[in-house]
């Protein structure tokens, strides 16, 4: 492995074309999987995986993406390594570099998944952050695509709360030039740094405080829990926040040609209502299911 080797921290790490060229590998993917073809293009490598916070989709993505690029993966739950005792993240950096080809890790703070990049002498992918979700907006692109057969003159609104699934999102379409409204409370929105960063890499994302604003018209209609991973204690004050910001029937009457996506978990009844969630518009699982053929190019196209 080189002295530098190459991060995916944030959307923002890759170029349009780069992230376009992942995207075209992923369909490739999902083609060979779906059609039974090998394509053990990670023969004999590892994978290490971080995991400070709980994960269904993206501990069992990664892990079966490995295998089936023939390579291996090994979970690391926080209380099951050093790093639970207190271990600083940079030796635990260094200390997996002398074994794996590469790391994938979600942790808490943003900062710390810097820190252990910067250590780090494999490539080091962000699996959700507190700010960022990178490797869910790879499959929420690619399912875009899939949806919409193409990026051109699409238009999505992000309903609800600006969190790490939000964050990413934004600098996905931005890079894509998918014509972004965000509907968030006062309070809950996009943080401005991410903002500007979006506007760096050539997009202009509307915000709003009006879900029926964001929601007119939208080819596609997103949105995530109002309680992130860690913010439990915040449930009363963002239940009353969050009020009116519900992706339900009502809301999809403003645009009657939308997919509707979330990154899962959902908390029916609270984001999103049950009806829509199962309903035909919804692409929830395709979603899911995108996670494992985007991450398996993303891993292909890093480890090259
Ligand atoms: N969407 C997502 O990252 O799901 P998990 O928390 O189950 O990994
Ligand atoms: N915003 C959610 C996403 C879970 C995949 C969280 O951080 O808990």
């Amino acid at each position: 492995m080189s002295a530098e080797p190459r991060h995916f921290l944030e959307i923002g790490d890759v170029s349009e074309d780069e992230l376009l060229t992942i995207l075209e590998r992923a369909e490739e993917y999902k083609a060979a999987q779906h059609a039974g073809e090998d394509h053990e293009d990670l023969d004999g490598q590892t994978l290490g995986m971080i995991f400070q916070k709980p994960s269904t989709r993206t501990r069992v993505s990664f892990e079966t993406g490995m295998t089936q690029l023939g390579g291996h993966a090994v979970f690391l739950g926080e209380d099951d390594i050093q790093l639970g005792r207190g271990e600083p993240l940079k030796d635990t950096s260094r200390t997996l570099s002398r074994y794996v080809d590469a790391v994938m890790a979600r942790v808490f703070k943003h900062e710390n998944i810097e820190v252990f990049a910067e250590y780090a002498d494999v490539p080091v992918v962000n699996g959700l952050t507190d700010d960022a979700h990178p490797c869910q907006t790879l499959a929420d692109l690619l399912t875009i695509r899939e949806q919409e057969g193409g990026f051109e003159g699409v238009s999505a609104a992000w309903i609800g709360d600006g969190n790490n699934v939000a964050q990413s999102f934004v600098l996905g379409c931005a890079l894509t030039d998918i014509d972004l409204t965000v509907a968030t409370p006062e309070g809950y929105g996009i943080d401005d740094r991410v903002l500007e960063r979006a506007r760096e890499l050539g997009g202009d994302p509307t915000v709003t405080h009006d879900p029926d604003e964001a929601a007119a018209g939208a080819d596609v209609i997103y949105t995530d829990v109002w309680i992130s991973m860690g913010q439990e204690d915040e449930r009363d004050v963002r239940m009353q926040a969050f009020e009116g910001f519900q992706v339900c029937a009502d809301l999809l009457e403003r645009a009657p040609e939308a997919s509707v996506m979330h990154c899962l978990p959902a908390h029916r009844g609270e984001e999103i209502t049950d009806d829509v969630i199962e309903s035909d518009r919804s692409v929830v699982f395709d979603q899911a299911e995108n996670r494992l053929h985007a991450q398996k190019a993303l891993l292909s196209w890093l480890l090259e």
